[in-house]
């Protein structure tokens, strides 16, 4: 699932990046078209990807949040009913079917000009209390006629049927499920058939989890589909989940989900990233930084599918983090693109920027803020020795940070970066460093956190008198809680001054999605 764990603490280039010929005036700038788009809402941009924009709804908060309603109504061509379309939740008591949700989402999402995709028909773990699993033929004729009844009533509105759900194992066989012991593999094929017998004009697909980066699990999914295909039965295309879970031990492997969408668009598929949503309280550090991680992978996953023509449709299994099933039936956390207060989150801002095609700004913006000391010292503390911002000649401007009257190599300018860092995110970090020409200068990450306290080498170079540029990509290891991360300049002797200026940081952006 995840490509091998991080050696180091640090990791890729310390280095020095030369003369000073700082980008960080470029760094965030956006362009009109960008702010506008903005306040679009998101459907509007994937129009013009040509991708279909989704999202998973729950009926209580459709009808009690009018936030979270109008965020609903607004941003997405297509809704999934979370759980409304479920046979448990429909039919609780056997022969009573209650559609009141159902039909209420479905309501709300006509008068906003919306489809539904129908979640789902086929699941073992959505079979009511009351069905006799210990009779074949009891269970096949219940699961027949609930079908049947939810394809007739939702004709008219549902375009998309996840007709079967999570049938395969983890190693890429075929579930132990109750449907699969009791009505034998084929009951796949058979359920694509009475799908295409009652909904003709709704397209069918097979949607299952961790299907979505090569593995036993992805490789059976493969199978799974030719042989459908094989037995002709009608399937249009492949859901992909997308439940990510970004953990400190490993990085998702971007190009193995790049190459697991074209494996599956060669078969002729078309390619719904299902239920998109992002875990990352497991990563320990600043909350900015999780989010940064979190949106990180969004864009990255959104422009994967957007480069790839059979993938066509991205949904997100929920809109707010207050309302998401992560934070129910996992843990506390914020997978989504909206907070808690109904504000979008960096991912929301990653996905309009994978929709219009452009760089992820995560890229770009500086993370630091204030870190060419124009406005103050306001938040820059010094490591030891006696810290002023000084006017004068400085690398970018009018001011730099100096600490004078040093007694030992680590004194230094500092800034704090509690808030930034966090595991899950690769760094680029610059400064501006002057010292004594000849002395040894670096950038250093001090962290302080349930491992104690430790040093990260960011970038190290050799003073020249004069401004040096020096730059580094780092990743960080911490262990929650965390206390304390500080970025500081340190490295000449005691008693020469050091002086710090054009301090930026960024998410160092690779691989096959930030390549483009
Ligand atoms: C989840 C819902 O979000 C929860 O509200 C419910 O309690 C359980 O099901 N894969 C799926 C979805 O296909 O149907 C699941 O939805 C999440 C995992």
């Amino acid at each position: 699932m995840r490509q091998g764990g991080r050696a180091a603490v640090a990791c890729a280039a310390v280095g020095v990046v030369g003369a000073v010929g700082l980008s960080s005036a470029d760094a965030g700038v956006r362009t009109r078209q960008a702010a506008v788009d903005d306040q679009r809402p998101l459907r509007a941009l994937a129009d013009r990807a040509g991708l279909t924009i989704g999202a998973a709804v729950a009926w209580e908060p459709l009808t009690q949040d009018p936030g979270y309603a109008a965020l609903a109504a607004r941003h997405f061509h297509v809704l999934t009913p979370e759980n409304a379309l479920k046979w448990a939740p429909i039919e609780h008591t056997a022969g009573q079917r209650d559609t009141r949700r159902i039909d209420d989402i479905a309501a709300r999402a006509q008068a906003s000009d919306q489809a539904l995709r129908g979640h789902t028909l086929v699941w073992d773990l959505e079979i009511p209390g009351w069905v006799d699993r210990t009779d074949a033929q009891a269970l096949d004729a219940a699961l027949l006629a609930h079908m049947r009844a939810t394809l007739r009533e939702n004709r008219d509105r549902v375009v998309v049927w996840d007709v079967v759900n999570e049938a395969l194992a983890d190693d890429g066989r075929r579930a132990p499920t109750v449907l699969h012991t009791q009505l034998g593999p084929g009951h796949i094929a058979q359920a694509f058939a009475v799908a295409r017998a009652e909904a003709p004009e709704a397209r069918l697909f097979y949607n299952d989890y961790a299907v979505l980066w090569p593995g036993p699990k992805a490789s059976g999914l493969v199978r799974l589909m030719q042989e459908l295909q094989a037995q002709e039965a009608p399937v249009d295309g492949v859901g992909l989940q997308s439940h990510l879970h970004l953990v400190p031990e490993g990085r998702l492997d971007w190009a193995g989900i790049e190459g697991q969408l074209a494996r599956l668009g060669k078969l002729g598929l078309e390619v719904h990233l299902t239920e998109v949503d992002v875990r990352v309280a497991d990563l320990a550090g600043g909350q900015q930084g999780r989010l940064l991680a979190q949106a990180d992978a969004v864009y990255r996953l959104v422009s994967l599918c957007r480069a790839e023509p059979a993938c066509t449709s991205v949904a997100f299994w929920g809109i707010s983090d207050r309302y998401s099933w992560v934070d129910r039936t996992i843990g506390p956390d914020d997978p989504l693109l909206w907070d808690d207060a109904l504000q979008p989150e960096p991912a929301y801002f990653a996905t309009v920027d994978a929709l219009r095609g452009v760089p992820w700004r995560g890229c770009s913006d500086d993370l630091v803020g204030g870190g060419d000391f124009e406005a103050g010292t306001g938040g820059f503390v010094g490591t030891g020795g006696h810290l002023e911002r000084r006017r004068g000649r400085a690398a970018d401007g009018k001011h730099a940070l100096v600490v004078t009257d040093r007694t030992e190599t680590w004194h230094g300018p500092s800034v704090d970066a509690t808030a930034w860092v966090s595991e899950g995110v690769d760094y680029r970090i610059s400064a501006a460093l002057q010292a004594p020409r000849g002395s040894p200068v670096a950038l250093t990450l001090r962290v302080e956190d349930a491992g104690g306290t430790r040093y990260v080498p960011v970038a190290a170079g050799t003073a020249t008198g004069d401004w040096l540029a020096v730059e580094g990509v780092v990743a960080v290891d911490l262990q929650a809680p965390v206390q304390a991360v500080t970025l500081y300049a340190e490295g000449p002797p005691p008693g020469q001054s050091l002086a710090m200026d054009a301090v930026t940081a960024t998410v160092a952006c690779a691989g096959p999605a930030h390549a483009r």
